[in-house]
């Protein structure tokens, strides 16, 4: 049967452009990398695109603070963070910049259709503003006295101290963290998305398939709220597009950033001519879309989104995968704990790939926070890769390399158990493809601890001391390498510089799916080398003690 290649678009949410990666982010990454790497894999047409968010206050603050132009800020850390991801070895097609020209256009465009439908209002409404600063202030620069308890210095929305919530408003002696003067209440036009215009057609798309179980169940509570009209301008000074006819307001970075999506496939098309908008955005693209993203922005991505595409006559995705929040040795990220690790002190310390391997026994398809334990972290990396997985390699190489002149035989020992480890290939695909990427390790695993325990059964190191057992040896080794080659395929997705050693050692091309139908026999190998090392609990520490003070 001919089958068609499946045409895919990733994308990972787009970091703000103020700031290094952290392990957080490098997980949202990976999970994306692995799913991405596995689509390759199966012969799939699949890019992954992302690119960082350049827009919003925050980043025009920290400009500011630097003395830098903003420009300049999302530049330096658009290249910083494109070299932490690669050095995650996550494979991206194209990280560009909602600050750009094609995003620019794209926005401009979608907003004339949704003028043009009666999807915008304006109306006036009253802020914080900072009369001192002279600007309006977002709720995360307002500080105050808890009006229930009274601690200080609390945020705008809730208490740190007692949990309160309420409004910027309420709090006592209100102070703007930019200047320190009072803020005062001011009035300015807005302009705002009317949400509820789509209603009907959310309420159906939010339960059609394209969302998970858990995040249809948390939109509901939305549902039952009411969808409400969402502001999307900001008044100057801030850092975005202006909105076309307007002289001192922007586009809240909110509208542009999820654009930027397309911003960036925009740009890679460009130098991919192969690549044509019309199929991957236009309405009746038959190309699937999918998003990851964390948690914390599942509104943006689950309502406003397919909203915002919709009614500028563009496709909606195929489905929003969201995923849960990573904890340090059970702790949020804090830079006193040494539990905030940037990308880039972990990569000076360690592997990319064990944490890749950790983190894919950590995923599923939930929401759930995970934790990354070091000590569990460790161990994992040590009794799974070294000492199950690569293990089955080193133990029959040498033989190979030595008695039998690096060739491997023409026939496995035990050819049924190579077709178990096949046929077990296809309900690990199943589970890839759901990103249960825990299920998929534990399965791998298992077949490991099988592997290995076959060579104990059959022990090749006796056995090549028997004269008679010669061609018999060189077949349980040959089935070892062969059991050890389908598991570096499995793998691959999680370990692709591991799995490219394992094809350099096999004199192989690049592995794909398909590539564990059918044994390696009669083939030259090279001479085994170690491909991973054990971790020591003094590299942890090295790291946790970098992370501390960077
Ligand atoms: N700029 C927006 C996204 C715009 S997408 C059109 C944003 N940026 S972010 O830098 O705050 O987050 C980027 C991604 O990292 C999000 O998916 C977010 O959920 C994820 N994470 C941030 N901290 C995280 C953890 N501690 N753990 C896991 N993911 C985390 O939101
Ligand atoms: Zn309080």
């Amino acid at each position: 049967m001919l089958h068609k290649k499946r045409k895919m678009l990733v994308t990972y949410a787009l970091p703000y452009a103020n700031g290094s990666l952290h392990l957080g982010h490098l997980a949202g990454f990976i999970q994306t990398d692995i799913w991405v790497r596995f689509q390759k894999m199966r012969d799939a047409d699949c890019l992954f695109i992302c690119g960082c968010d350049g827009h919003g206050t925050p980043i025009m603050i920290q400009a500011e603070k630097l003395g830098i132009a903003p420009e300049k800020l999302v530049e330096q850390f658009r290249a910083e963070h494109a070299e932490n991801i690669k050095g995650f070895l996550v494979e991206l097609d194209n990280y560009h910049t909602t600050h750009s020209s094609e995003n620019q256009a794209l926005v401009d465009m979608i907003f004339k259709r949704h003028v043009e439908k009666d999807n915008i209002s304006k109306r006036i409404i009253k802020q914080a503003y900072d009369p001192e600063k002279e600007m309006f202030l977002p709720d995360r620069y307002v500080k105050g006295e808890c009006p229930r308890c009274g601690a200080q210095d609390q945020y705008g929305d809730n208490c740190e101290s007692c949990g309160a919530t309420y409004t910027p408003t309420e709090l006592k002696n209100p102070y703007s963290t930019l200047s320190g003067a009072k803020p005062i209440e001011k009035e300015s036009e807005h302009y705002f998305f009317k949400l509820q215009n789509f209603k009907t057609q959310l309420h159906e798309w939010t339960r059609n398939g394209h969302l998970q179980a858990q995040v249809t169940k948390k939109l509901d509570e939305w549902f039952t709220v009411g969808l409400q009209d969402w502001d999307i301008s900001r008044d100057a000074p801030y850092f975005g597009f202006k909105i076309p006819g307007e002289e001192n307001k922007y586009f809240y970075c909110w509208l542009d950033a999820p654009v930027g999506y397309i911003a960036s496939f925009q740009n890679f098309a460009e130098r991919h001519p192969d690549y044509k908008f019309s199929h991957y955005w236009e309405n009746d693209s038959k190309t699937e879309l999918y998003h990851f993203i964390g948690k914390d922005i599942l509104y943006f991505h689950t309502l406003f989104w397919p909203a915002v595409l919709s009614g500028a006559d563009l496709r909606t995705p195929t489905a929003i995968f969201c995923h849960g929040f990573l904890t340090i040795d059970g702790f949020k990220m804090s830079k006193s704990r040494g539990t905030y690790i940037k990308a880039q002190t972990y990569l000076e310390h360690l592997q990319p790939e064990y944490f890749r391997y950790y983190l894919a026994t950590k995923f599923n398809d939930q929401i759930e926070d995970m934790d990354i334990n070091f000590d569990d972290f460790t161990q994992r990396v040590n009794s799974d890769l070294v000492g199950k997985f690569v293990n089955i390699a080193s133990r029959c190489a040498s033989f190979i390399n030595k008695n039998f002149d690096g060739k491997l035989a023409k026939k496995m020992s035990k050819p049924e158990l190579y077709e178990t480890f096949v046929k077990e290939g296809d309900s690990i695909a199943l589970k890839y493809e759901a990103r249960d990427f825990n299920q998929v390790t534990r399965q791998i695993m298992a077949l490991a601890d099988r592997a290995n325990q076959y060579i104990d059964e059959c022990k090749p190191w006796a056995m090549i001391k028997n004269p008679e057992l010669q061609q018999e040896t060189q077949a349980v080794c040959t089935l070892g390498i062969n059991l050890f080659r389908l598991l570096a395929i499995y793998l691959k997705p999680v370990l692709p510089a591991i799995a490219q050693k394992v094809e350099a050692f096999l004199i192989v091309s690049p592995l794909k799916w398909s590539d564990k139908n059918k044994p390696l026999l009669n083939h030259s190998i090279q001479l085994f080398q170690p491909l991973a090392q054990r971790l020591e609990k003094t590299q942890i520490d090295a790291m946790k003690h970098a992370a501390q003070d960077a």
